[in-house]
């Protein structure tokens, strides 16, 4: 979490705007607070506060800052509460050295603790600190830039990319397990956690790899590896598409996401058409086939779960990535895990996939950023292609997800007709968002809850869950998905008069339609409330969010989109802000 960002003007252009501007687009990867330090005649100058960036930057005038190099960064606290002291830049005892940082140093402790016995003082409770310093005592030993460097991180544990800004007019990009790309634009050179931080100022792009670091100065930038061996890395042109991510007529990001899944169902995977084979003739030959993913991303894993054994014959085994690790000996060499992931930089979803590679499974991957590290860790990739989600809950990455399990499906059961039904699930989508009235009454009528519960049968119970961890994200009310025939098992305890309960029930052939009317008897019987979501009205639901009518299969792709503008209307409802949730951040990059 987190994002870092740094600029070299090579005119003499002041860079605090430029990095202000950027930072206001990184802030999806962390916005609890954020700083700026430039160098201005060998001196450094910082400026750091609690907020967003637009906030901090009207109390403080962040851009305002003077320097032709700076380094910027937006924070997710992980050691440390949310102070201003604890806020990025850092910079080292003797003032030299400026660090922004993210991902986590494990043995931080002991480093600062080993610093402070040298004489040196510390002004925050970060991990971050320590680097600075280290960095810092190293070069004060008589070792030059580089050495240093490669002395300073071969005392860092932990997964972490940080820059470095230096009196000498330096930066230092460092990358061991965390996201960072070196910009080439023809006013100076970037860094950043992502291309979003400098799409508008670059032409090319250098991805770094794990255990790399750049050293760049206004005349040029080289870069080596952790052990000091040069580097030749080739840049790569960047689509001019990157800069263009604006709200346009939406109040927030999120509600326009959520509009954009229209055209971004019929996009899925579209520019990934080869590699549809490959997964196809992998899957096929797998002993196993396991699917991960975190958060929205596990939601479709179980959908694939659900999904997958009847048309394919192939039984999916979905495992939450952070818990990957208890499952050693599932993976073999006959065995393929499939990662599913938005930003393709959870690091759970990483180190999964890790995992299962060092026991030589193959790796198929599910992602929206082809250039992540997901795609590069697996041996074959399709792209969501729906486009930058800025939105910090996941809804169009959702709904694209779903449809390359589809698309997927077709290939193993052409006769499914998947690809010339995707119209008709669109012009669905279309009539949801067309009349949202019920959707914004019932937000309206539950604003004031505590407790709400999602009930699903068969595919539609991850959906439940998809539908609850939406509502939980953006509105901070405790939301559960279950599956419905396990209301009797427990939870039917918790309802009484004062329980909403939304019951996901589509009108099908019977496989999920009468059992559910069976629990809503028994949710009714104890004074609960009833909000059917469904394509057919019913008298026995108290709310109706009405669905169009399609093939079945398809259910799982419609019914997720009034939980999606639930969670969104609630959350204004509730004076919150829906496109950055509290606590949250859109990239998980720590364990
Ligand atoms: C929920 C949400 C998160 C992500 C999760 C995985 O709305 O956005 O639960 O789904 O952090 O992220 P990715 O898919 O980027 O690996």
């Amino acid at each position: 979490m987190c994002s870092i960002i740094g600029c070299i003007h090579n005119s003499n252009l002041d860079v605090a705007n430029v990095l202000v501007e950027s930072m206001g687009k990184m802030e999806y990867r962390g916005y609890d607070s954020v700083g700026l330090a430039t160098l201005s005649d060998r001196e450094i100058l910082i400026k750091k506060g609690i907020g967003r960036v637009s906030h901090v930057n009207k109390e403080l005038s962040l851009n305002e800052l003077k320097g032709e190099i700076g380094i910027g960064h937006t924070r997710w606290a992980t050691h440390g509460g949310v102070t201003q002291s604890n806020a990025h830049p850092h910079v080292c005892a003797r003032s030299e050295i400026a660090v922004v940082h993210n991902g986590i140093i494990e043995n931080y402790l002991d480093l600062k603790n080993q610093l402070k016995n040298k004489g040196m003082t510390f002004k925050s409770d970060t991990d971050t600190e320590v680097i600075p310093n280290l960095l810092s005592s190293i070069i004060i030993e008589g070792n030059d830039l580089k050495n240093a460097v490669i002395k300073t991180v071969s005392k860092l544990t932990g997964q972490y990319s940080f820059i470095a800004m230096l009196k000498d007019k330096s930066l230092v990009g460092v990358k061991n397990h965390e996201p960072l790309i070196l910009g080439l634009g023809s006013d100076g050179y970037y860094l950043s956690s992502d291309i979003l931080g400098f799409a508008k100022h670059v032409d090319k792009v250098i991805y770094l790899d794990d255990e790399q670091f750049v050293i760049v100065n206004p005349s040029g930038y080289t870069i080596y590896d952790f052990k000091g061996n040069l580097v030749n890395l080739i840049p790569t042109k960047i689509s001019k598409t990157s800069e263009n991510v604006e709200k346009g007529k939406y109040e927030h990001f999120t509600i326009k996401e959520i509009h954009e899944q229209t055209s971004t169902v019929l996009q899925s995977g579209i520019e990934s058409l080869d590699e549809f084979d490959t997964f196809f003739n992998i899957l096929k030959t797998s002993k196993r086939v396991y699917v991960t993913g975190s958060g929205t991303s596990y939601n479709t894993a179980l959908v694939a779960k659900y999904l997958f054994p009847k048309i394919t014959g192939i039984s999916i085994e979905p495992i939450m990535s952070s818990e990957m690790k208890f499952f050693d000996d599932c993976f073999n060499e006959d065995t393929t895990l499939v990662a599913i992931s938005q930003s393709g930089e959870s690091t759970d979803v990483l180190n999964a996939v890790a995992f299962a590679k060092e026991k030589n499974s193959k790796i198929l991957s599910i992602v929206n950023t082809t250039t992540s590290s997901l795609a590069k860790a697996s041996d074959s990739f399709i792209g969501l292609n729906c486009g930058y989600e800025v939105g910090v809950a996941a809804t169009k990455s959702f709904t694209s997800q779903i449809t390359i399990l589809y698309r997927l499906l077709e290939k193993f059961d052409p006769s499914q007709k998947i690809s010339s039904q995707l119209n008709s699930v669109v012009d669905a989508i279309s009539k949801i968002l067309e009349n949202q009235k019920p959707v914004i009454d019932i937000s309206h009528a539950l604003k004031n809850i505590n407790n709400l519960y999602i009930l699903g049968r068969g595919v539609h119970y991850p959906i439940a869950k998809e539908g609850a961890l939406k509502i939980k994200e953006l509105s901070y009310i405790h939301a559960e998905g279950f599956a419905a025939g396990e209301l009797k098992h427990g939870p039917l305890a918790l309802m009484d008069e004062d329980t909403y309960v939304i019951v996901i029930n589509p009108k099908d052939d019977g496989s999920t339609y009468a059992d559910n009317l069976s629990n809503i008897s028994e949710i009714k019987s104890r004074g609960a409330k009833i909000i059917g979501v469904s394509d057919e009205f019913n008298q026995i639901y108290d709310y109706w969010i009405p669905l169009p009518t399609l093939p079945k299969l398809f259910y799982p792709l419609i019914e997720t989109i009034p939980f999606q503008l639930m969670a969104y209307y609630l959350s204004i409802e509730r004076g919150n802000d829906p496109d950055y949730p509290r606590n949250l951040a859109k990239c998980v990059t720590v364990k």
